[in-house]
Formats: C-alpha cells, structure tokens, sequence
C-alpha cells in the first residue's frame, strides 16, 4: 500500500451542490447562503456552491457565497464546454480563492449513448474546459464522470491529458455507487501509479452510496493516496447520496493510527451543521445515524450504561461533545436579561442583523421562556432561524389557533390569520389536529399547493420539548419548505405551512429548481 507523507486531507463539500440534487432539497440564495457560512465555521476546505450554468439562480447564489465567505474555497461545477466553464468563471470571480470544478463521462456507456462523442472528442473537450478555466482561476479540478465503469488506460490518457493542461486536482468519482472499497482502493492506487506526474495533483474521490458503500469506499481511497474526499452533509445527495461528512471526518479522526492524515475541520461544529441542513432541506436525520444521529451516542443496555458510567471508553469510541453534542447544555431562563441572550447567540456564532431583529427574536425568547422552564442552545438556534428565516415577506400571519381532539370525535379546528392587514378566520375537519389546521388554512388562502412532505423533529428531549416542523409545498413546478418551532406542534405545524406559503407567496425562487 502507498503511503503518502502529506498529511493535510482535503474536505470538499457537495452539500449545496450534489446534496442539493437531492429531490425537494433545491434551497433559497438564502438558505445556501446560511448554509455556506456555517460549512466555512465547520472548516471545510472547498465548498461546492452549485452549477452556476444551472439556473440564473444557481449563479446569483454561487456569486453571492463566493463574496460572504472568506475562509473556505469557493467552487462551482461546470460540464467541459464552454459556456458552463464561463458561467462558473464568472460566478467565483468575487471569492478570495475560486476553484472550478469541470467534469465530463469516461466510460463507453456514457461517452457513446449519452455524450454521443468519440473518446477523442472526450479529451479534447476535457483539455479545452480545463485551459478555459484557467483564464479564471489557477484553481482547476477536473472530474472523470462515471470513472468507476471507465477504462483503465482510457482514465489515464484522460487524466494525463488534463495535469499537462494545469488542472490541479484529479477527481475519481463512482458517480453511480457501484464499488466496492478494496477495489475502489485498487483504482485510485492504480491511476496514481500509472499517470504521469500524479505526484504533482491532488487525487481526490467522489463516492454515491447507492450500494451503501460510499463513506467506506471514499476512506479505501484516502488509504490509498486519495488527499480529497467529496462529500455532504447528512449524506445527502443524488438518490441514495454522497458518502456522508461527519462519517469521513470523524473516522479519519477517531483511527489516526490508520488513516496517515487529518483535516482541519472543527468537529464540535458537526452537529449544528447537520441540524441545520435537516432542518433548511427538510430532510430528517435517522435517529441511528452514525455521529450526527440522536441516538448515535445513548445507550439502552443496562450492560452498556453501567459500563460507560464505570469508564466511558467500554463503549464509547468518540466523545458526544467532539461533534458537538454538547448541546443540551442549559443556557437561559425566564430571567434572563436582554444582554445575556445577546452574548449567549453571539457565542453561538449567530449574529442578528439589526436591533429590530434582536427585539424580536427577545421577545420570542420570552415567550417561550414562559412556556418551557430550561432553554438550550437549540431552542435558541430555532428561534433565532425563524427571525433570520423570514427572509420571505410575511404575508399571512397565524394570528390565533385552537383545535379540538377528542377521542371518538372527528378533530377540528378554527385558525385566525392576518393577511396583509386583514383578518380572516375560518374552520375545518381534519384527519387530526394538524390535518384540520390545514384545511382551514387552506380554505382562507386557497394555494391549491400540493403537500409533499410533513416532518416533525424535537428540538430537545422531555415533553416540553420545542417541535420543528417542516412542510414542503409543491405549486406550478415551484417547490418550498417552509419551518415553524413551537413547543405545541400544532402550532408548530400551522407556523410550517404559513411560512411555506409565505415563500410560495413571495415567488422566492429557489436557486437552483428541480422540477
Ligand atoms: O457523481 C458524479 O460523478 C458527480 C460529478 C459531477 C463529480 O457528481
Ligand atoms: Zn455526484
């Protein structure tokens, strides 16, 4: 096996790229603004903003990331020809370092049924992205699509041709999740033996999970000589994802005696990035994932608990508050000032725009205050994501809700609103409480919007937990999701649907739609 001195192992993350390609995950210029500057807090070496030759909104986001964030690389992808090469050009140009990210098919299935071009045509359109793109940027990588059913030899012609042009990282993608990790290992190995001046690039690997295997094949490329791992949030990504961050991070953290590099991430910021994705993307997180799950560090066996209370090591291999579970960490109550909650946020790196949004934001802190005995960081972070959320004009407004669930009864429930400056009440059945508050807010506002995802989340644990809901909400080809914090789901799920409409309302675009 290889083994490299470099120590350095890049984190290049995908989420608002390839993780956005997830279905309903396409986000606000907002959202991926909110999501970039946390990527950058976490520590990620490259971030992939998006595809700017996508959508005119994809561009305006990767533009708008690439002049917010200072501490990261900005990247967007481009298809080698010219136009996309351009467009991403032109999208990194305000960042302070800019990469762009050019790709095109190796394999015979790609090149002859989807490219229609011959292996020739292949190279030289690979070559010509990639000195174009130097025009831009001396950052260029260059990505073999499909290289995980590519020819061998073909691979490292392609892969020649593009370091003799001046690309500077060398992407191995199993772009449909079909390796397996000893022979992904065996691939990269190979191709860094075999190309010519391999030694002067980074190799950098790409891996879906469509067999489950990603984050084991993307650590059997870092084992053998891989110095970047493409990756995402959550795992999110096409289909069944991208190998997932937190996994990589942390078991080239938790096995130095095996992976012969590090990263620069800071871990304790693994946690509120992923929230942060589930909650922007409304995708959940599966209580039994690895790392960022809720029960990755709880124990059920009576076994287990008193091993870990005689000497946590017998069954715990990271520490919960590496990655950032040390939340649940009591942080405000009733009686807390204006100055401490502002403290506690900017401690929580959350910086409020304007004392109207600090006013505002307090004065929900009270109120829930009033509701819930013990505030924790994630009940901050909630409130606070409503306040910076409206990002959407608040057209309708829950103005008054009241359900009635009885058992034997059919659920009911009557909901007031404001919109614009009107009031407007009305009443409704429903399937249950939730159901009924939809259907009475629908009949006042009649979007006609198609629902096509309710998810609940508690924020904390106990029963006075705050819930956060999100509804994601399908109209004319626009789909929105919208989010609502309360420790009364209901309420919770009313506040979802009325921010939903709200953005729907706004024709906010998302940057990058998916229909
Ligand atoms: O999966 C893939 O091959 C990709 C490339 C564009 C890198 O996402
Ligand atoms: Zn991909």
């Amino acid at each position: 096996m290889q083994q490299h001195m470099q120590d350095k192992l890049i984190i290049f993350d995908t989420t608002l790229r390839d993780g956005e390609q997830s279905p309903g995950a396409a986000m606000t210029k907002e959202e991926k603004i909110r999501i970039a500057r946390q990527l950058e807090k976490l520590g990620v070496d490259v971030i992939e903003a998006g595809f700017a030759a996508a959508s005119p909104g994809d561009a305006d986001a990767i533009h708008a990331i690439a002049k917010t964030v200072k501490n990261s690389t900005v990247c967007s992808l481009a298809r080698a020809n010219e136009r996309d090469v351009r467009a991403a050009g032109e999208a990194i140009t305000p960042a302070k370092s800019g990469r762009i990210h050019t790709f095109i098919a190796t394999s015979p299935i790609h090149m002859e049924k989807k490219l229609r071009m011959t292996p020739d045509q292949v190279v030289e359109n690979a070559v010509e992205a990639v000195k174009l793109a130097l025009e831009y940027t001396d950052n260029v990588e260059f990505s073999a699509e499909d290289a995980v059913r590519s020819e061998m030899d073909f691979l490292v012609r392609i892969f020649d041709a593009v370091i003799q042009a001046g690309a500077k990282t060398l992407n191995v993608p199993d772009t449909v999740g079909y390796s397996i990790p000893v022979l992904w290992g065996e691939r990269i190995q190979q191709l860094i033996a075999r190309v010519p001046n391999s030694d002067k690039v980074i190799w950098s690997t790409h891996c879906h999970n469509d067999l489950g295997m990603a984050v084991a094949n993307s650590l059997a490329a870092v084992m053998n000589g891989a110095r970047q791992v493409e990756c995402t949030i959550n795992g999110l990504g096409e289909r069944a994802g991208n190998a997932s961050l937190e996994e990589v991070v942390m078991a080239v953290k938790t096995r130095r005696d095996v992976f012969s590099c590090d990263t620069r991430i800071d871990t304790t910021q693994i946690v509120p990035t992923s929230k942060l994705v589930s909650s922007i993307t409304g995708y959940p997180v599966q209580p039994n994932k690895a790392v960022v799950g809720a029960n990755a560090f709880s124990h059920e066996s009576g076994i287990h608990q008193d091993g870990v209370l005689k000497h946590r090591e017998t069954y715990e291999i990271m520490r919960a508050e590496d990655v950032g579970w040390g939340a649940n960490k009591l942080t405000l109550g009733k009686l807390s000032g204006r100055n401490a909650f502002k403290t506690r946020l900017q401690e929580l790196g959350i910086v409020l725009e304007s004392e109207e949004v600090l006013n505002a934001a307090f004065g929900k802190f009270k109120e829930l205050a009033d509701k819930k005995r013990e505030i924790f960081d994630e009940d901050l972070q909630a409130l606070v994501s409503d306040e910076i959320i409206s990002e959407a004009p608040e057209h309708y407004k829950l103005v008054y809700l009241q359900v009635k669930s009885e058992t034997g009864e059919t659920p009911h429930a009557k909901v007031t609103i404001l919109e614009s400056t009107k009031e407007r009440s009305a009443e409704a059945d429903g399937g249950g409480p939730v159901d009924a508050s939809f259907k009475a807010l629908e009949s006042m506002v009649q979007s006609g919007a198609e629902l096509l995802l309710y998810s609940v989340n508690n924020i904390t644990s106990g029963t006075d937990a705050q819930g956060e809901v999100t509804v994601r909400l399908s109209k004319e080809s626009r789909i929105v999701n919208g989010l609502g914090a309360d420790t009364d789901i209901v309420i919770a799920s009313a506040k979802a649907y009325i921010n939903a409409l709200n953005k729907l309302h706004s024709k906010l675009e998302r940057a990058h739609p998916q229909v």
